[in-house]
């Protein structure tokens, strides 16, 4: 199958809308196989748009019933209809108003978008184009409406009737067991964030007043009988609302805010105004389900959607190529409440791990694009990382150039400005260049500019002089369809550390008050003067740029940082670069001196016996040593999957062994006592005695298997039980094989932990997993409809699973490949998800290589691929240099 070109979209073509629609009243019949939808909408020609163009509503999988113009139904002559449009080619050239018909069938919906069933519910997801998979419409962002909604469904099946905005009434349907419920949302959006939901459902609620004094009814709808799981749920959305108003100055603006959890969903949530569904794993937490991640993640994500509210809705994106407008800008400000709630420094490493893990892998792959993209064939596709991450990193940077206060200061203008309309990127820098005179043009460059600059850095110091002089120089590699790269606007935080420990207080006028140089040439220099003794430069403090960094630093330098730097960030970040030394130099046989292993663990030893207990949650990631996936990304070519797992083993071993009784020690006093709490300091005490755990039974199997079992069957939180399992599953034998038997009966009725259980075994590195994935798949739990289940299961062997997924034989490629085909046909955005874990595939050795092509053109052989997966597939197989 070759993609067909005609279907690429092309920021360059956008142009407005040739027709607008001022209101839509919605009549929503809910049935399980015939949902009538009666769509009434206000319409007239937009003045930007070409005058005397037909009028053409997008569909999807629609079934036409009844259309009629200003009352009157049209005869079959004057319009045309299919399942994917609605076409009426001589429209009115003034106000209209056009009533549509459809018939739907949310039953057999499985591709989760538009109306569908779930777990008996019904619910909805319209972005980025399921509102024309209900009725006839212009489904693109720059249309902005104001909705009403009108639901109708039998009492019984779905006595919980919700839409966006505010109730305005309900009732009975005499002589029925049916019942209505009337929403209005008089804020005007576009249709991707239309929702309603409709079912049997309970709720927790919480009255809210905002700082304007307008009282609004807080409420997160779950499953009937997990009411209390929903607590940390309402507790994290009110902390949310609080932040917004105090950090933002955005003041919530409906009589309702409704959460709803769902068990079948594609994504993580969605911010539907007033009306947010989510995937219940990111809503229902207890002690007894959840892990201290799983309340982090809860935290953050019910942030995201209620920021949404501003950063997506009030002010939305004028075509799907401006994303970034809404994701980027919104999980920069849910990363800033998770730091202001939790721990910054340590909420910081969290988020440069997840950046480098799937960001920059992503800039280093086949799928790589600008976080504003050029051009799309799906823009399903386009919820990446790099839209994510990094558009949130171009956030932070323009905070850090421009400062706090002119950050503010141009939020508000851009809210203020550009408040009921869609924007673009452009209009969002506008704001920041009118605060501040400042010209942002090239730093614009990070939004069109794809893959990952590598910085380069030489520090020279001359004694005599007392000046120490840094090298900059930088290039970005290629990308597809972008094969010669311009230097971007980088800032770089950073400081002076003596080697003694202390501060070195040197002077550079290019330095800014608060420590940033903003390199924006191919290569520059700075000169620091009066600088009394040889410096460690301490580079890119708190990850001040989304860059690889080459340092021309020895591993001794590096282990002043890890001790010295007040930097938080850096003395993590400079124990990681040792480590990622000694894997790649044991991965790929030029293996470093013993004595630098020895230099690193004699380090963390020193780390542990002063500082660990200290900050628990930063010593704990002090700790852990990048992820095998990191080290190959680092190794870059050539990939031995098993050379790396090896590697790592061993250097924790090695750590394990040395440090091996401050680890016990701290595995002993760290012991849980008192009731559990989620919060960040008691879960910080939690990951770092079971770090020790880990690195302990890296050290001694025998002494990891006695704790890790004893842990186990005492924990009394599913953190300190998840963590036992998985050191288990590290150990092979009778002991892991009861454990795991235990936990699947324990949580037989668990789906969401069952998704932990699938996760841990399918990420077991060792030759039988594929076997065991294969039969799990036959588990009573495992469903192939369920994207939390698919994921937890398929998604995590091929993502979580290097050694297994890039076996030698291509078996796991193959069972990937199979999944891929066989997901498609039901949930295409799930399949592609999928897919994309072939997104490291050119950088292994050559038969892995060739084996995952050989999966990669079967799957493109295929002559019924979705958009999707076509997509994905295509560019993944791209020759370089036909990118
Ligand atoms: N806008 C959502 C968010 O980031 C994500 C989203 C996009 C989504 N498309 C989706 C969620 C489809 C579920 C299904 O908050
Ligand atoms: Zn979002």
């Amino acid at each position: 199958m070759r993609p067909d070109e005609s279907q690429i979209i092309q920021l360059k073509d956008y142009r407005p809308s040739d027709f607008l629609i001022d209101r839509v009243v919605l009549d929503v019949r809910l049935d399980p196989r015939a949902t009538r939808v009666i769509a009434t909408l206000t319409m007239r020609p937009n003045p930007e748009g070409r005058a005397d163009a037909p009028l053409v509503l997008d569909g999807d999988d629609l079934n036409l019933r009844a259309v009629s113009l200003d009352g009157r139904a049209l005869p079959g002559g004057e319009y045309e209809s299919g399942p994917q449009s609605l076409t009426i080619s001589q429209p009115p050239r003034g106000p209209f108003t056009l009533t549509v018909e459809t018939e739907i069938d949310p039953t057999a919906n499985t591709k989760l978008m538009g109306l569908y069933r779930s777990g008996g519910n019904y619910c909805t997801q319209c972005e980025a184009d399921g509102f024309r998979r209900i009725t006839y419409f212009l489904d693109r962002p720059d249309v902005l409406s104001v909705y009403t909604t009108r639901i109708e469904a039998d009492r019984d099946e779905a006595p919980v009737l919700l839409g966006n905005g505010n109730p305005v009434e309900s009732g009975a349907i005499e002589g029925t067991n049916r019942h209505y419920a009337v929403w209005h949302d008089p804020h005007p959006k576009p249709s991707y964030l239309f929702a309603l939901v409709g079912g049997r459902l309970g709720h927790v609620g919480k009255a809210f007043t905002t700082m304007g004094g307008r009282k609004v009814a807080l409420k997160v709808y779950v499953e009937p009988g997990k009411e209390e799981r929903a607590g940390y749920a309402l507790d994290a959305l009110e902390r949310s609302m609080r932040w917004d108003e105090r950090v933002f100055g955005r003041e919530y603006d409906l009589d309702e805010f409704n959460i709803v959890a769902v068990s079948d969903f594609n994504m993580g949530a969605m911010e539907n105004k007033g009306l947010n569904i989510f995937n219940d794993k990111y809503v229902l937490a207890s002690p007894e389900t959840a892990t201290d991640a799983d309340y982090a993640n809860i935290e953050a994500i019910i942030a995201h959607e209620y920021f949404h509210n501003w950063s997506g809705n009030r002010v939305t994106c004028r075509d799907w190529f401006q994303l970034c407008l809404k994701e980027g800008l919104t999980v920069f400000r849910d990363q800033e409440f998770s730091s202001d709630e939790r721990s910054r420094p340590v909420h910081r490493i969290a988020e440069v791990k997840t950046l480098r893990a799937r960001q920059f892998a992503e800039d280093a792959s086949p799928l790589a694009h600008p976080v504003r993209p050029q051009q799309y064939r799906e823009i399903n596709n386009f919820y990446t990382a790099t839209v994510y991450e990094k558009g949130a990193e171009i956030v932070r940077m323009l905070k850090t150039l421009i400062g706090d206060e002119d950050f503010r200061r141009g939020m508000d203008l851009y809210f203020e400005r550009c408040d009921g309309t869609a924007a673009t990127v452009e209009d969002f820098l506008d704001a920041f260049a009118t605060v501040t005179g400042r010209d942002l043009s090239h730093f614009a460059r990070w939004y069109a500019q794809a893959g990952t600059p590598r910085v380069t850095v030489r520090g020279v110091y001359d004694a005599t002089a007392q000046t120490y002089r840094l090298d900059f120089t930088q290039a970005t590699p290629p990308t597809p369809g972008q094969p010669q790269k311009e230097p971007m606007a980088i800032p770089v935080r950073l400081g002076l550390v003596a080697r003694d420990g202390t501060a070195l207080a040197a002077h550079c006028e290019r330095v800014s008050p608060q420590n940033v140089f903003l390199f924006d040439k191919a290569q520059d220099s700075l000169v620091f003067t009066g600088v009394t003794s040889a410096p460690v430069p301490s580079l890119f403090r708190d990850f001040s740029a989304p860059v690889r960094t080459t340092l021309e630093l020895t591993n001794e330098d590096l282990l002043i940082l890890l001790r010295h730097d007040t930097d938080a960030f850096n003395r993590w970040q400079a124990g990681q670069t040792v480590a990622m030394r000694l894997l790649v130099g044991l991965a790929t046989g030029t293996v470093a001196p013993d004595g630098d292993f020895d230099a690193l663990a004699f380090a963390l030893h020193d780390f542990l016996a002063r500082d660990a207990e200290r900050d628990p949650a930063f010593a704990a990631l002090v700790l852990t040593l990048p992820g095998e996936a990191d080290v190959a990304q680092e190794i870059g070519t050539d990939v031995d999957p098993d050379a790396i797992h090896r590697a790592r083993l061993e250097l924790r071993r090695i750590l394990g062994t040395t440090c091996r009784e401050a680890l016990h020690g701290i595995y002993v006093r760290l012991a849980e006592s008192g009731p559990y709490s989620p919060d960040a300091a008691s879960a910080g005490r939690r990951a770092l005695r079971n770090v020790a755990l880990d690195l302990l039974a890296a050290a001694d199997p025998d002494l990891g298997e006695q704790l890790a079992s004893a842990q186990f069957s005492a924990a009394s939180n599913m953190t300190d039980r998840l963590a036992s399992l998985s050191v288990l599953t590290t150990l092979p034998g009778e002991a892991r094989e009861n454990a795991l038997a235990t936990f699947g009966e324990r949580y037989a009725t668990e789906p969401l932990v069952l998704d932990k259980w699938f996760t841990l075994q399918a990420a077991i590195q060792e030759e039988d997993t594929l076997r065991r994935v294969r039969s799990l798949m036959e588990h009573p739990a495992f469903s192939i409809g369920n994207p939390n289940r698919v994921r937890s299961l398929v998604g995590s062997f091929a993502m979580l699973n290097p050694t297994q997924f890039n076996r030698p034989d291509g078996q796991g490629y193959d069972f990937v490949a199979d999944m891929v085909l066989r997901v498609d046909p039901l949930n295409p955005q799930l399949a592609s998800r999928l897919l994309t874990a072939f997104g490291s595939w050119r950088i292994m050795e050559k038969e892995r290589r060739n084996r995952a092509r050989s999966a990669l053109l079967r799957i493109a052989e295929n002559a019924s691929l979705s958009r999707d997966v076509g997509d994905i597939v295509h560019r993944s197989l791209e020759e370089a240099q036909n990118r």
